[in-house]
């Protein structure tokens, strides 16, 4: 099989997060930007961007995001949530990532046929962007699981890390040292999912 189906397997979701990278706080950080560059977008619009996050910054978006869900969530319910929050800010980092609307709205402008699009467009070009770093990271053997604590905490992080007015938060991805395996995971039929022709 190809490298590239491998690195796919590789990439799982990791809840089990630990401190322990070995690669260096700058070499992740120019991995996850050339993930993210090298990602399509619509009418290669670059609309996404990111946060990157090491250490204490990285704690910190787990304590603004349960500050913001303590408010809502059951004061006795609280427990999981909490070590869920602490078990994200376990990890060695955490990637914020923004879709830019001016880019958005800036493509809607110079292209009114696609108007409509464009936002979708936008979100589609985050999960290839997120997929890139995700995988990128798996590849060398760190793990990562995909959050989505949005819209709670968007004020909170905006205010926290000075983002700029124009960038949508998409999605959370805390990373780490694996400090657990990854379970089996289930595959549903190909019947169900594909259609080949003309073969
Ligand atoms: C669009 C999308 C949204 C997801 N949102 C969440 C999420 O909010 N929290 C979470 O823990 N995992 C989230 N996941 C991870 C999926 O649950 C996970 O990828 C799936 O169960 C398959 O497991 P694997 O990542 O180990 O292959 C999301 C994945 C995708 C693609």
């Amino acid at each position: 099989m190809s490298h590239v189906i491998e690195q796919l397997r590789t990439r799982r979701t990791q809840y089990a997060l630990g401190k322990n990278v070995t690669l260096s706080a700058d070499e992740t950080e120019a991995l996850i930007k050339e993930a993210i560059r090298l990602s399509p977008s619509a009418f290669n619009s670059q609309s996404s961007r990111a946060v990157i996050l090491f250490g204490a910054e990285s704690e910190k978006v787990w304590s603004l995001i349960g500050a913001e869900l303590r408010q809502i969530v059951p004061a006795e319910a609280f427990a999981p949530t909490e070590a869920k929050m602490k078990s994200f800010a376990a990890g060695a980092g955490t990637v914020l990532f923004y879709e830019d609307q001016d880019t958005v709205k800036g493509l809607q402008e110079n292209f009114p046929l696609y108007a409509e699009a464009f936002p979708g467009f936008s979100q589609h070009s985050a999960g290839m962007a997120q997929l890139a770093v995700w995988t990128a990271l798996a590849e060398k053997g760190i793990g990562a699981s995909l959050q989505h604590y949005s819209p709670i905490a968007d004020a909170a992080l905006a205010k926290a890390f000075n983002i700029p007015a124009s960038w949508k938060l998409q999605a959370q991805m805390p990373f780490g040292s694996n400090e657990a395996g990854f379970a089996a995971k289930d595959f549903i039929d190909d019947s169900k999912r594909f259609v080949t022709l003309g073969k």
